[in-house]
């Protein structure tokens, strides 16, 4: 007697317990993309063989932008999507070392410009701006609301969280490589994708970055993936690393690519170009911003009815030098679009 009341007290308490965890599991009933909310999973949500779902791509630096920065990436200014459209990328600087008149030329030129949370070291003057996104508002003389982005150093940092990011106007963040899954919120805890996120932040989306997978290795940089190739070989490589997702589920992808690559591999820029000329003859390849592809997945169309977006944008920069002083005492100059603070 005493056993089998154990037994159904240890049977309800496991069922109780698996009740729980699956009311708290992400499902297409309790999480509909007209409430602002996604589930992480493979599935596209264009799935018409005649009339698919356009393969979005979005380049990402996550880089302090200086003139040389300017100069290494501005042949991103001539390069045009299918529809005519000039392409999209997301720029994202940390604050050390950033020129903020660059920054000002990347967001009048179209791109998306973001916050690196946590990515280089802050001085006091950020925090009394009012953090990272405000201070950019401020010495690139940009709305504040069109930096809804963020992507973090979350490797080297074990204790990041999302916290105060959609306070302050975030709405995605871009972080984590997990190839071939669409964005997703974080109304509910992914159980079937590796991130170290233990808090649900509702409505807040992740998109996924992806990883390079070259010569059968995975990458972490472009600088690492191609030693001694060809720019023949380079654009090779990434059109099949391309078309494995387009052949597949066609998830947005996120190119996380870095000026050293250019600057170091001397058949890089060639074969980058050689790579977009590719794309572009699918006619069905889309290069946009980070934000395009949260728009995209929130209001998901076919590739016949996708146009690219187009940032008709305005602003001054008086270019200023201003200094400030780091925690540790370094003294740092900085070029400004507004009078130093
Ligand atoms: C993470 O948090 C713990 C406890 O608060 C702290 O000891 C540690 O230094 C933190 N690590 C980093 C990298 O900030
Ligand atoms: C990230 O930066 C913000 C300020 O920009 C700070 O409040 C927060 O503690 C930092 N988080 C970590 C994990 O370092
Ligand atoms: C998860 O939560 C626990 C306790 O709240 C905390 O100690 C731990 O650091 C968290 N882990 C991550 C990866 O956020
Ligand atoms: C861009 O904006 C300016 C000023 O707001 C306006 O005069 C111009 O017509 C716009 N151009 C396009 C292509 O929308
Ligand atoms: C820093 O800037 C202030 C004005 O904002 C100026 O008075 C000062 O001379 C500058 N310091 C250096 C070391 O350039």
């Amino acid at each position: 007697m005493k056993k089998i009341l154990l037994l159904a007290l240890s049977l309800s308490i496991l069922w109780g317990h698996s009740l729980c965890k699956l009311a708290d599991r992400c499902n297409d009933e309790n999480c509909k993309i007209e409430d602002d909310c996604r589930c992480a999973s493979t599935i596209n949500p264009i799935n018409d063989l005649d009339d698919p779902a356009p393969q979005l791509i979005a380049l990402a630096f996550r880089e302090a932008a200086t003139s040389v920065f300017l100069d290494i990436t501005s042949f991103l200014f001539d390069l045009r999507n299918p529809d005519g459209i000039q392409i999209g990328a997301t720029f994202y600087p940390p604050f050390e070392y950033t020129d903020f008149s660059v920054v000002q030329t990347l967001y009048l030129q179209g791109f998306e410009i973001g916050v690196c949370s946590n990515c280089s070291r802050v001085p006091n003057v950020v925090n009394k701006l009012g953090g990272v996104k405000s201070a950019i508002s401020y010495f690139a003389n940009l709305p504040k609301e069109d930096i809804y982005g963020s992507t973090s150093s979350v490797f080297w940092n074990p204790n990041f969280t999302y916290d105060g990011l959609q306070s302050d106007g975030i709405l995605y963040d871009s972080s984590w490589p997990l190839n071939e899954i669409l964005p997703f919120t974080l109304d509910y805890l992914p159980t079937n994708v590796q991130i170290p996120v233990n808090k649900t932040y509702p409505h807040f989306w992740l998109v996924p970055t992806n990883q390079w997978s070259v010569k059968g290795y995975t990458c972490l940089s472009l600088l690492e993936c191609f030693t001694g190739d060809s720019s023949e070989d380079i654009a090779a490589s990434l059109v099949e690393q391309i078309d494995l997702v387009r052949n597949y589920n066609r998830a947005p992808i996120v190119l996380e690519i870095s000026t050293s690559w250019f600057r170091i591999n001397e058949n890089a820029l060639d074969g980058f170009l050689i790579f977009f000329e590719k794309m572009l003859e699918k006619k069905d390849v889309f290069f946009v911003s980070v934000g395009d592809i949260v728009q995209w997945i929130k209001n998901p169309v076919s590739v016949s009815k996708f146009k690219s977006s187009v940032y008709n944008r305005t602003g001054d920069c008086s270019n200023i030098m201003c200094n400030y002083t780091l925690p540790d005492g370094s003294l740092r100059y900085l070029r400004s679009c507004t009078d130093c603070p």
